[in-house]
């Protein structure tokens, strides 16, 4: 029987893992308490682990429908099921800060969750470290579960009933041009403001840089309010960073936690991570046009 440790990362979410080996098959016990450890802390750490692509979209797979990557997907139309994070290419050259890519990828610095602009948004995002900058690089995280419980009631009475569109092409054509069929491929969608977490009927609301508005409402009631929530969720004691150490495996759990990268000097510095994304169950709605 495998001894699991738990160590807490941050008061309201977040935790440590030693003792489970995620490169293997997991056991029916250690996979329950896997998916019960994402429901609870929301984000999960598991350090040392002998990863390579074929053991972590075999662990993908065992927690559910890995995501097809949506980037190559749209402008493809091929599957694939990972994404890089980082400057480093397939064929192992570095880019550097000028490069169109890390400008590209300086997008995941806005507060986020990962695929919260697809019709059906992930459940977590499974990241993994490979090389890591000696300064910089951090990625931090905040919990819109705790945001939420820090709304007075009048307020979580207001937005209970609230929509809010997600739309990819609006928060990444400010960081550079959304290739044409990425952009086709990616409409906007309305999803629930508040969403309830199935496991335990704890709730969130869900924004982020691709929230764009709330349907019904003026561009600037929405931005408000929207400016507003992330603000409450992301206050300097509400923030994880989290420092990579190669080896990392790094799951959260994208339905009620934002997370964002922090920069580093890419001319300096190699960094490479790998992810896969598991589908989720909630589905939001492509408003008619
Ligand atoms: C991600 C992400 C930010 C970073 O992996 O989804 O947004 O660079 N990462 O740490
Ligand atoms: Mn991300």
């Amino acid at each position: 029987m495998t001894r699991i440790e738990v160590e807490p990362l941050h008061a309201c979410f977040g935790a440590r893992i030693h003792g489970i080996d995620l490169t293997q098959a997991l056991s029916e016990d250690d996979l329950a308490h896997v998916r019960q450890a994402i429901d609870t802390y929301s984000l999960l750490c598991f350090p040392d682990q002998a990863m390579t692509d074929d053991a972590h979209l075999a662990f993908t797979r065992q927690l559910g429908e890995p995501e097809a990557e949506h980037i190559t997907w749209g402008k493809t139309g091929q599957v694939a099921y990972f994404g890089t994070v980082g400057n480093v290419l397939d064929d192992g050259t570095k880019q550097d800060n000028a490069d169109a890519g890390t400008k590209y990828q300086s997008g995941n610095n806005l507060w986020h969750s990962d695929s919260s602009f697809r019709e059906t948004p992930s459940y977590v995002s499974i990241l993994h470290a490979y090389e890591v900058p000696d300064e910089g690089g951090d990625t931090e995280f905040a919990s819109m579960r705790n945001g939420y419980e820090k709304l007075a009631n009048e307020l979580r009475e207001q937005i209970e009933p609230l929509g809010v569109i997600h739309d990819y092409v609006f928060s990444r054509s400010k960081i550079a041009p959304v290739d044409p069929n990425h952009a086709a491929s990616l409409p906007p969608v309305n999803h629930r403001l508040v969403r309830t977490n199935p496991g335990n009927g704890l709730k969130n609301y869900y924004v982020g840089s691709h929230a764009r508005s709330i349907p019904g409402w003026s561009g600037i009631d929405s931005r408000r309010l929207l400016d507003d929530l992330l603000e409450r969720a992301t206050q300097p004691e509400d923030i994880y960073a989290h420092h990579w150490h190669a080896g990392d495996t790094v799951i959260w759990d994208n339905r009620c936690m934002l997370h964002r990268g922090t920069g580093y000097d890419a001319d300096r510095w190699r960094r490479r991570l790998r992810q896969t994304r598991v589908v989720g169950t909630d589905k939001g709605v492509v408003p008619r046009a």
